[in-house]
């Protein structure tokens, strides 16, 4: 079986259980401030699993594209990765846990649809945990002995059924707050033995390799509150996810995600460059990371990111580097990443059109960085190799500074350098000199975090109603020529990317901040109207976001003043929203102007 057929196999199932295929989401979220990135399918749907009705009904089916940074160090064995591909399905306060597992089991097993082994599939439930007032999840358990024994399989606990604590069978939120709850996990038994070094008695949550996670049906039940309680949601949910990557190694009887047809061409291009092979082991790690790392950054870069030092730019720097510096351990001294890129863009343009939209920009983008960034490796690397012959050992904090201030060579390159040479480095004592040179801006971070998560959803639901305004705005001001490029919202600030090829002037960015604060004054309603996307087109309404054409959409109006596609949620009438101001105006890109403003 091909991704593409997996993907279509997928869809086609849940739209036969009566579930509506929404489109992959960007990868910035665009109203939780708590994450950096859509880390889940799951993550771009909160406010429905929340409560709000979803224009589409209550059985949403979608491939997700997802960015989790968290296992970057584990990437390069067989199976980890920073972006993937996300197969999902969702119950907003529709069907529970008797359908989800049911038709997960059938999925898997049922020979029309992947057909496998059913005496391969083990499974996990939530073990219960009296702090959080969870009892053990024997209902799933029941239904799972149900399932199996209709393929004649006895499931005793803990032989084919195991319980776990939350560490590993609570999932979410997907930021630092949201819908959250118990899960039960399915795993495939990939016949290889047990390796001892992991325990006596293997299990599916052993690390040793045996058993492969490869789906997660969460019955999503909590809200996970600012202040780390779990309270009760108006309506059960189910979440589930399938990893497409991890799906497909499985299918095709792989060692690992980089021997699919995903990778294929991508790891020919990187050994084609360097002269080195994935089969030759001393090169397999840095050939995945530089293939794991460019197809992540080609992906951000379509969604509107930039390299840059913080938020989401600075993910996007850290792969691209990271790629660079495995490169050189490739041997590779020449501009690699760009050519690279283009083979993830032509691979998967089909899937995600965006890609072949913004192919120049990527490639440039990537060409900038690693020309940037060049030069600070080389010379990082050989300071770096000058220091190891001299003091063997230890590097000192102070030592491993210096290459950090004076040749801008990041900490986590320098501490993976030593790993590999088993050199240890005095990372508290570089701390110590970090936070001498950083003081100013660590107070304003730090400031900035314990900004109130508690009022997050109302300050970043205000701002939400303030860039519909500003958009508006804008095209009154400057012209029709101007669209949404991106945006991003925090709790203290909205960011706006719009295309616009000059700078604004002075007058016009008073002209645009006036007539918002205008608009907020009359004190406007809200509200909105759900449509098919083509007539809300007719209807002169903006839509920027990538929907399918057949999808049903949601039209919010602002007064008679805006009228946008959106999944809301906004404030109910203008009047809420205070004083409008913009505080910066600057270029995103070429092409693409951005405004950052706040409301007072
Ligand atoms: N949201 C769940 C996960 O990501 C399905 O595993």
């Amino acid at each position: 079986m091909t991704a593409d057929e997996l993907r279509k196999k997928y869809l086609q199932f849940f739209v036969e259980k009566g579930h509506q295929e929404i489109s992959s989401a960007n990868l910035v979220p665009e109203n939780d401030p708590t994450a950096l990135f859509i880390n889940s399918g799951m993550h771009p749907l909160v406010p429905y699993l929340l409560g709000q009705p979803h224009p589409l009904g209550k059985r949403l089916t979608s491939i997700q594209k997802c960015i989790r940074t968290a296992d970057i160090e584990e990437v390069g064995d067989s199976v980890h990765l920073t972006f993937f591909e996300m197969l999902g399905n969702w119950s907003l306060g529709d069907y529970f846990k008797k359908e989800a597992i049911n038709w997960s089991f059938e999925f898997l097993t049922n020979p029309k649809w992947l057909g496998l082994d059913p005496q391969k599939i083990y499974v996990s439930v939530f073990e219960g945990d009296p702090e959080m007032g969870v009892v053990l999840d024997e209902e799933s358990i029941a239904i799972w002995q149900e399932v199996f024994k209709k393929v004649g399989i006895k499931a005793q606990v803990g032989e084919r059924i195991f319980a776990y604590p939350k560490e590993k069978n609570w999932w979410g939120p997907a930021g630092q707050t949201g819908p959250s709850g118990p899960d039960t996990e399915m795993f495939y038994d990939t016949g290889k033995s047990h390796n001892l070094r992991f325990g006596k008695k293997c299990h599916p949550n052993c690390e040793c390799g045996k058993f492969v996670e490869i789906w997660n049906d969460v019955f999503m039940e909590f809200n996970k509150t600012p202040q780390g309680k779990f309270i009760p949601l108006p309506q059960k949910n189910v979440d589930t996810g399938l990893g497409l990557e991890r799906e497909l190694m499985i299918l095709q009887g792989k060692e690992s995600i980089y021997e699919t047809e995903l990778f294929q061409n991508i790891i020919f291009k990187i050994e084609e460059i360097s002269g080195k092979l994935h089969a030759q082991s001393q090169y397999q790690r840095a050939i995945r990371i530089i293939a794991d790392h460019l197809r992540s950054a080609a992906f951000i870069i379509a969604d509107g990111v930039l390299p840059s030092n913080k938020e989401q730019g600075s993910v996007l720097r850290r792969l691209i580097r990271r790629s660079l510096r495995f490169g050189r351990q490739l041997g590779i001294l020449e501009l690699f990443c760009g050519e690279v890129a283009k083979v993830v863009i032509a691979d998967y343009q089909k899937v995600y059109p965006e890609l072949e939209s913004y192919k120049e920009k990527i490639v440039e983008v990537l060409i900038e960085e690693e020309n940037k960034f060049a030069k600070t490796i080389d010379i990082g690397l050989r300071e770096w190799e000058k220091l190891v012959s001299k003091k063997s050992k230890n590097i000192s904090g102070k030592e491993s500074f210096y290459l950090y201030e004076t040749f801008g060579f990041p900490l986590e390159i320098i501490e993976e350098l030593a790993k590999e040479k088993k050199i240890k480095i005095d990372v508290n004592e570089f701390q110590e000199e970090y936070n001498k040179h950083q003081q100013a801006s660590r107070q304003g971070a730090a400031k900035r975090f314990s900004g109130g998560l508690a009022d997050h959803s109302e300050a970043t639901t205000k701002l939400h109603t303030a860039t519909h305004l500003l958009q508006q705005s804008l095209r009154l001001v400057l012209g029709t020529h101007v669209h949404q490029a991106g945006s991003n919202i925090t709790a203290e600030r909205l960011r706006f990317d719009f295309t616009q090829d000059r700078k604004l002037t002075e007058e016009e960015i008073k002209k645009v901040e006036a007539l918002v604060n205008e608009k907020i004054k009359e004190n406007l309603a809200v509200s909105f109207a759900v449509k098919t996307l083509a007539e809300a087109k007719k209807e002169g309404a903006l839509a920027f976001f990538g929907e399918k054409y057949q999808d049903k959409v949601k039209i919010y109006t602002i007064g008679s003043f805006s009228k946008e596609v959106c999944g809301g949620p906004h404030v109910d009438f203008t009047g809420h929203l205070g004083s409008f101001k913009i505080k910066k105006e600057e270029a995103a890109a070429s092409g693409v102007r951005r405004i950052y403003a706040t409301l007072n």
